[in-house]
């Protein structure tokens, strides 16, 4: 972060306190801070303690010009190479989500082109008001940056989410950010595909057939290929993890919507990663009203669903395709059956009776097949640290390096 330059915006919420602790951190660890305050946030803190841990003069007024050089809002935005919103209020967030620019930190925020990041902090009700979650929905939709809330005791004496991330959690925050962003991007100019969590096969309106996919290994390969430059699309089914930001996500409930989802994408696409867990049997069709309870059994008849990773197999010209295959037993052998039977260049299979891989767990364990046999054992790694692995092997491939 040494030599960066970042603008630390600080709202009126009692959280602007930790504001100073923040501003000291990244000071000390070699950021320019610019602090900007709104009126109220001096009400809180005085802006003398920001600007004697920052070394810089603090902006609280728009038209409060210190060099006549230059129009400081202006100036400030553009200089920045990330602005850092902490703590950021519901009235903030509203104002940078529709446009309105009515004091020098929302000013700037509409000025900046630089990244954005904000850690919310408020009471419970403000926080999960509707107007809030749309506003917050529309700036993760614009590529805002959230350092989400934790839960705990709040000032104003309710207990639930709201309190700010503490100042150490937004500097590796802040940190991860601008690694990230200068780390390589070998997918710059690729088009990646990849789909996550698990289908939902309808029975009737209220009652259906899924599994324990959480999309937790699809999203940490999204966001894998995100970082390393790509044009990301997931096609997410059920999921029960925060989605993705920075990448397009495409809901699909069923294995027909996903394969519709799939297959009308594909042409464009330069890699594919079906890491859903997709059914393989549908009821042949959902009842349009909720089934009642009559006899002591009830039969539902299901239908194959089509194989959308075989489909694609078929279909495969310039794309490097890998699948994915869930097994309880002989790993090895359905693995390679599945490589083979649907065209994958990579199949990476996990086995899910370990209780740390596979369905809902943070962590995988998983071997990568190519048509040779086992490619790569990976150890138990985090699912993030997983996808990083895959990709690295897929990207070696396509570029023509380390096969047999
Ligand atoms: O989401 P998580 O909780 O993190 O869990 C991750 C996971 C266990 C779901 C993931 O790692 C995984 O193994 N995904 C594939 C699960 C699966 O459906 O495996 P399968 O062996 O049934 O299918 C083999 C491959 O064919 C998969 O790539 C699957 O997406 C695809 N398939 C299967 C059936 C079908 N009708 N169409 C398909 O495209």
């Amino acid at each position: 972060m040494k030599g960066k330059t970042v603008i630390l915006g600080v709202c009126g919420g009692i959280a602007a306190y930790k504001a100073a602790a923040l501003c000291s951190k990244l000071t000390q660890a070699g950021v320019k801070v610019h602090v900007v305050m709104t009126e109220s946030a001096t009400k809180l803190v005085g802006p003398v303690t920001f600007q004697a841990l920052s070394h810089e003069a603090v902006r609280i007024d728009t038209f409060d010009e210190l060099d006549p050089g230059v129009i400081s809002h202006i100036d400030l935005a553009d200089r920045a190479d990330a602005v850092v919103v902490a703590p950021a209020t519901a009235n903030m967030l509203a104002k940078l989500a529709h446009g309105i620019a009515d004091d020098m930190l929302s000013t700037i925020l509409l000025a900046t082109t630089a990244p954005i990041l904000v850690a919310p902090a408020m009471n419970v009700h403000m926080y999960s008001n509707p107007a809030t979650q749309a506003n917050m929905e529309l700036l993760r939709e614009r590529g805002v940056q959230f350092i989400e809330p934790g839960i705990g005791q709040l000032a104003c004496g309710y207990l639930g989410k709201g309190r700010m991330e503490e100042p150490e959690a937004i500097v590796e925050y802040v940190r991860a950010h601008f690694a990230a962003q200068e780390a390589p991007k070998p997918l710059a100019g690729k088009k990646v595909l990849i789909t996550a969590g698990g289908t939902v096969e309808r029975l009737d309106p209220v009652r259906y057939f899924t599994n324990d996919s959480s999309g937790k290994m699809g999203f940490a390969l999204a966001e894998a290929a995100r970082d390393k430059g790509a044009e990301v699309t997931v096609v997410a089914a059920r999921v029960s993890e925060p989605l993705p930001r920075g990448v397009t996500v495409v809901r699909a409930e069923s294995a027909l919507q996903m394969e519709e989802a799939v297959l009308s994408r594909f042409a464009e696409m330069d890699l594919v990663v079906k890491a859903a867990a997709v059914a393989d049997y549908r009821p042949v069709e959902a009842a349009p009203q909720k089934i009642k309870k009559t006899g002591e059994t009830l039969q539902v008849t299901l239908v194959k669903n089509p194989d959308i990773l075989e489909e694609l197999g078929k279909r495969k010209e310039k794309q490097f395709l890998i699948g994915f295959a869930a097994e309880t037993e002989q790993v090895e052998t359905y693995a390679m059956d599945k490589l083979h039977r649907k065209n994958c260049d990579l199949l990476v299979a996990n086995d899910v009776s370990r209780s740390d891989a596979g369905f809902g767990t943070e962590t995988n364990v998983v071997t990568i097949f190519d048509k040779n046999g086992p490619a790569l054992s990976l150890p138990l790694l985090s699912k993030r640290e997983t996808a990083e692995r895959i990709l690295a092997l897929a990207l070696e491939r396509m570029m023509g390096g380390g096969q047999a």
